[in-house]
């Protein structure tokens, strides 16, 4: 459809049509990044799920291969569903993933590379074993799915992995297996994890990070626990459609993991993404050294749009994950630095004043993909003397808010995109600042689709969380812009937000940048405001089947 042609976007990873889900299976190997996905050969809804793959020099520009694997067994006829790569010391890669039987019995299955001598490796050979495994004793026949990467537990040299499952008390958790060979497995008798109240864990990753202060490094999935590696673990909120983290210590003795502060819990505390993010998984880059996060963007129009406009889903741009050694408290995400490759012409503003009530537009011109990184510093007496004046203000909650247009003594303030020059559409990202009954400010960062879109079949909503913001650091923000999705990184990836928009005036010239300062007591300046027009990534299709 011509019509909702714009929507597409121009570097983040789509499939060429269709419904596409979950990342499978990311992996490095001989000089490309595959990405596998799930996908519906069929048409723009779930159903049929194959494995879409995909290669890449660096993250960013794409090659469309044929399909990497199919439902055509008995085992997987009901879809060939998500999983992960591992790679074997000696170079070998264990492809485990799961299959909805024919009685739609969800069951883990092998895949090694049919032809190993491939760097592209389009083949793949289902393992003779397969199902490898089938849901134990007491798990549900549909809530066992979805195998992490394995890791090499240092005590007894053998490989661990962890499935994802709910008991029938509501609690989600992770079994672990313990293997050998990748055909045989053992289950342990006691759970990496278990949290009440949180229902299936779909997707679980489990991976080390590095606690030490200067790191600034990934971990192989296999890293040695021990003093200054912490362990992630996350987990897919069947019920709610969000992606959950903790940090902790895993314990290789036991293979138990406990979360460092069980306030903040797997599905109770942290997120990756406060907007739309769902079944992410992470991946070791060896050359990179570096964790690297793929998550799923989903649509936020009717399945309706998605049939007429013949595609739904995006994948998010690949995040660098970090262990925040300031904080200590929550991870750090970034857009992959080979993103930066696609900048073209950039501009700069310098120490624009933000007086309560202004829109300062920005002459950027075409603004439909961007990437921006805007530092913003509230002038520190009137913060001070507005909210002393007032008392201490009510908690903020950017998704029980009234978004940019509710007024604070503190906040809202921060850019518009994806606006047209009336603002009648308008995808506001933001910063609202709130002082406690304890005399102490804290920071909520939101993104308000509220006014993203005059079209009317669509979920629009304000996402958001509070930030952690150290004693001397300004506020600042990246936001990728492309097209239909608005991608944003808080205090250097410590809240993110993901939001689908479906403007319908504010697309190809007619979108702009604006700033803005809805605040009623505080003048905000905007330190440095920088604008680059990003390039489109080459995702090109195969060419046997164009
Ligand atoms: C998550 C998920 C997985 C499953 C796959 C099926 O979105 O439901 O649990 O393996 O998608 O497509």
């Amino acid at each position: 459809n011509a019509m909702l042609a714009w929507q597409r976007t121009a570097f983040h990873f789509q499939p060429q049509k269709n419904w596409m889900n979950d990342p499978n299976g990311p992996l490095y190997y001989k000089g490309w990044y595959h990405l596998f996905y799930q996908w519906n050969p069929d048409g723009a809804v779930w159903g049929n799920i194959t494995w879409g793959h995909a290669v890449s020099r660096d993250l960013v520009h794409w090659l469309h291969l044929p399909l990497a694997m199919v439902p055509d067994h008995w085992y997987d006829i009901n879809g060939v569903w998500t999983g992960s790569a591992t790679q074997l010391p000696d170079g070998r890669i264990m492809m485990l993933y799961t299959g909805s039987t024919e009685d739609g019995v969800q069951v883990q299955l092998l895949a090694e590379p049919a032809d190993p001598s491939d760097p592209l490796l389009r083949r793949w050979a289902k393992s003779e074993a397969n199902p490898v495994l089938v849901p134990p004793p007491g798990v549900g026949l549909t809530d066992f799915r979805d195998p992490t990467t394995a890791w090499l537990n240092p005590a007894d040299k053998a490989w661990r992995i962890a499935i994802g499952s709910k008991n029938q008390e509501h609690a989600g958790l992770a079994l672990v297996y313990s293997t050998e060979d990748f055909v045989h497995y053992d289950l342990l008798p006691t759970l990496l994890h278990v949290v009440q109240g949180t229902g299936m864990w779909e997707c679980v990753d489990f991976y080390p990070v590095s606690a030490e202060l200067a790191a600034g490094v990934g971990l192989d999935t296999s890293a040695a626990p021990g003093p200054g590696v912490k362990h992630v673990l996350k987990a897919s909120l069947d019920y709610d459609r969000n992606d959950y983290y903790a940090i902790g210590t895993y314990d290789p003795a036991t293979d138990r993991w406990a979360p460092d502060d069980a306030a903040i819990d797997v599905g109770i505390g942290l997120r990756y993404d406060y907007g739309k993010f769902y079944a992410s998984k992470t991946f070791y880059d060896p050359v990179g050294r570096r964790r690297v996060l793929w998550g799923w963007i989903g649509e936020s129009d009717s399945e309706r749009a998605d049939v007429l406009k013949g595609w739904a889903s995006l994948q998010s741009i690949p995040r660098t994950v970090l262990m925040d050694t300031k904080t200590g408290s929550n991870l750090l995400q970034w857009p992959v630095v080979e993103v930066e490759n696609l900048r073209m012409r950039g501009k700069r503003f310098d120490g624009l004043d933000l007086q309560p009530g202004s829109v300062v537009p920005l002459d950027v011109g075409r603004a439909t993909q961007l990437d921006i990184e805007a530092v913003f510093q509230v002038q520190a007496g009137a913060a001070a003397a507005g909210s002393v004046a007032a008392g201490a203000e009510a908690p903020y909650n950017c998704s029980a808010s009234a978004g940019a247009a509710g007024r604070g003594l503190l906040g809202p303030f921060g850019l518009l995109v994806v606006a047209d020059d009336s603002l009648s559409e308008q995808t506001a990202v933001y910063f609202y600042l709130v002082r406690g009954a304890d005399g102490k400010l804290s920071t909520h960062f939101c993104q308000d689709a509220f006014r993203s879109s005059r079209a009317n079949d669509l979920v629009k909503a304000v996402y958001g969380s509070s930030v952690p913001v150290l004693t001397g650091e300004d506020l600042s923000v990246r936001i990728l812009v492309d097209h239909s999705i608005v991608e944003s990184f808080a205090q250097g990836g410590r809240t993110c937000i993901t939001s689908r928009v479906y403007p319908t005036k504010a697309i190809y010239d007619s979108a702009r940048v604006f700033l803005f300062n809805n605040a009623t007591n505080v003048n905000v300046t905007a330190k440095s405001i920088k604008i680059w027009e990003l390039n489109s990534a080459y995702i090109r299709p195969y060419p046997d089947s164009s």
